[in-house]
C-alpha cells in the first residue's frame, strides 16, 4: 500500500495499490496541513516541494507548468493539480502565500472554498 508523507505536519496517508489519487484532496481530506486557496492551479498556494517519489506522480499539465514555471524543475508541484500513484515524500512552508496575488482574484470565495472543503470531506465522495 503505497504512502504520502507529509513531512511539514509529520502526517503519513496510505491509499490502495492501483489508485491515482489527487494530493490536495488527499491532504484536505486527512488534515494534512496543505494550504490551498483556489484548487484550480491558479494561485499556487498549494505548492509542494517533493523529496521523495517523483516518480510517482503524475507529469505536470500546462497549467500547473504556467504556474510554477521553474519551480517546477526544482521540484515543486502543486497538490491540487497533481495526481500519485506511488510512495512520496512532500515538504512545503506552512505560511506560504499564493505565487502571484492578481491570482488570487480568480481564486475561490472563502464561502466556496468552505463548500469544496466539506465536499471533499464527505464520506460519500470517493473520487
Ligand atoms: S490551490 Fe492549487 S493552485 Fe491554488
Amino acid at each position: 500500500m503505497p504512502t504520502i508523507k507529509f513531512l511539514t505536519t509529520n502526517a503519513a496517508v496510505d491509499f490502495p495499490d492501483g489508485d491515482d489519487v489527487n494530493l490536495l484532496r488527499v491532504a484536505i481530506r486527512n488534515e494534512c496541513g496543505v494550504p490551498f486557496r483556489c484548487a484550480s492551479g491558479n494561485c499556487g498556494t498549494d505548492r509542494v516541494y517533493v523529496t521523495e517519489g517523483m516518480d510517482s506522480l503524475s507529469p505536470p499539465r500546462r497549467r500547473e507548468r504556467d504556474r510554477l514555471g521553474e519551480l517546477l524543475d526544482q521540484g515543486w508541484r502543486l497538490a491540487c493539480q497533481t495526481y500519485v500513484s506511488g510512495d512520496c515524500a512532500l515538504t512545503w512552508d506552512p505560511d506560504q502565500k499564493p505565487l502571484d496575488e492578481r491570482a488570487v482574484d480568480r481564486s475561490l470565495p472563502s464561502a466556496a472554498s468552505e463548500r469544496l472543503t466539506k465536499r471533499w470531506l464527505s464520506e460519500d465522495d470517493t473520487a
